[in-house]
Formats: C-alpha cells, structure tokens, sequence
C-alpha cells in the first residue's frame, strides 16, 4: 500500500519523507490557500517545491470546470515536473479532460469520488487514481470504508482497468489500518494519521522498563 500526505505544507512533507515512508502527495485548492499559498505563479512554484522534496506522485488540481481550461491548466500543470499528476474533478468535462490527457500519457487523478459509478467511470476514462473521500461519506453518515471496499471489488472484477484506488479524506489511523485490510492501493491523509501509526502505549512503557533494567545493569 502506497501512503502519500495530504497537505501543502512543505515541513510536514519534508518530515513525512524523512520518515523513509512516503510515496507522493495530495494538495487540493483548500490546502493550498491554507498555507497562503495564491495566484498562478506562486501556486506553480510551491508546487515545484513539493516535487523537489518528495519521489514521484505530486497531485496538483485543477481549478476551471471546462474542458478546454482543464486542458491548458493540466498542460501548465504537467510541464513543471514528471512527477506531477493533474486532479480533475469528478464532473462531465473532467471525464473527458481525464480520457484525452490519459491518451497523451499524462497522469490524473480524480477527485471527489462519492460512489462507485463515478469510480467506474473515471477508470473507464483512464484515470490512473480515483480519489473517494471517506471522512467526508463518514460525515453525512454514510460508511466512506464501504465504498473503498465495493470500488476495489469492482476495478478487480476488470483487471485491464490500471485506475488504483486512492483513498483519501482519511481522517484516523483505523482508518487507515481498515483501508489496507480491504486493499486500497493507496491512502492519503495528514501527517498525524501517518505518525500516529508509531504509537501503542505499551511499546512506550515497554521501552522505559527496558531502558531501565538496562541502566540497573551498567
Ligand atoms: C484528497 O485528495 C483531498 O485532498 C482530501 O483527502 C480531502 O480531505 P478532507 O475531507 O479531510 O478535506
């Protein structure tokens, strides 16, 4: 299972690399105005910022809702980096923005998933991610894990859809740990779903009694 952050922050990026664990980032317009982050140029940039710091799969969205814009905007979009994947709303003309930038060897992913016909049809389109938003299902009380599980039994029925299922809006670790039980492919989701992985309060209390008895001894 793939990890990737969920964020525009460039310290929590660097600190989740560190880590040794990390796969690629999400960004979404909300992220970016959360870090100040506005207008064209300084948008390109900070995004720029993000490939140099991590490997590969940098997810960079769209903003028009037109077919001929997305095209300009994710043309602008993929010419900064190869790591770069264009997000496109899961709306009619991004299904055929994702179909024609798919035919040109540009990756996408597709954002605001809510069921699974969408996921079907963004994978018909050849999206190389589908981006459904648990948390956000959790909220209005729908079960968002639900919808993981029934898009990954789906896409396996068809093995020549290549679209992975991307989670996202994870909002906890059992989330997380629920997502890989079911086989996502990869989980997007705050520095502190992925750090909070770390903790169980018996490896803490576990390791003092060690280092304890270890400094009895010497
Ligand atoms: C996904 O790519 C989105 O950026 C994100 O996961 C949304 O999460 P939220 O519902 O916590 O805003």
């Amino acid at each position: 299972m793939k990890f990737f952050i969920d964020t525009a922050n460039l310290d929590e990026i660097q600190e989740a690399y560190d880590l040794g664990v990390l796969d690629g980032v999400t960004t979404n317009p909300s992220l970016m105005a959360k870090e100040g982050i506005t207008g064209q140029d300084n948008i390109l940039a900070h995004y720029k910022k993000i490939c140099d710091i991590v490997d590969n799969n940098v997810s960079a969205e769209v903003i028009a809702t037109d077919y001929e814009t997305m095209m300009k905007e994710a043309h602008v979009l993929a010419k900064i980096d190869d790591k770069i994947v264009v997000k496109v709303p899961m709306i009619k003309d991004g299904i055929k923005t994702i179909k024609a930038l798919s035919s040109e060897g540009i990756r996408t992913n597709c954002t605001l998933i809510f069921n699974a016909g969408q996921a079907l049809l963004a994978a018909k389109a050849g999206a190389s991610y589908v981006s459904p938003f648990i948390g956000r299902l959790d909220d209005i009380s729908v079960d968002g894990l639900q919808l993981i599980e029934q898009i990954v039994h789906i896409y396996g029925n068809y093995p020549e859809l290549q679209t992975e299922v991307l989670a996202a809006s994870v909002r906890h670790n059992m989330h997380l740990i629920h997502c890989a039980e079911i086989g996502a492919d990869v989980a997007t989701c705050p520095l502190k779903v992925i750090t909070g992985l770390l903790k169980h309060p018996l490896t803490d209390s576990g390791l003092a009694q060690f280092l304890a008895d270890h400094s009895k001894g010497n």
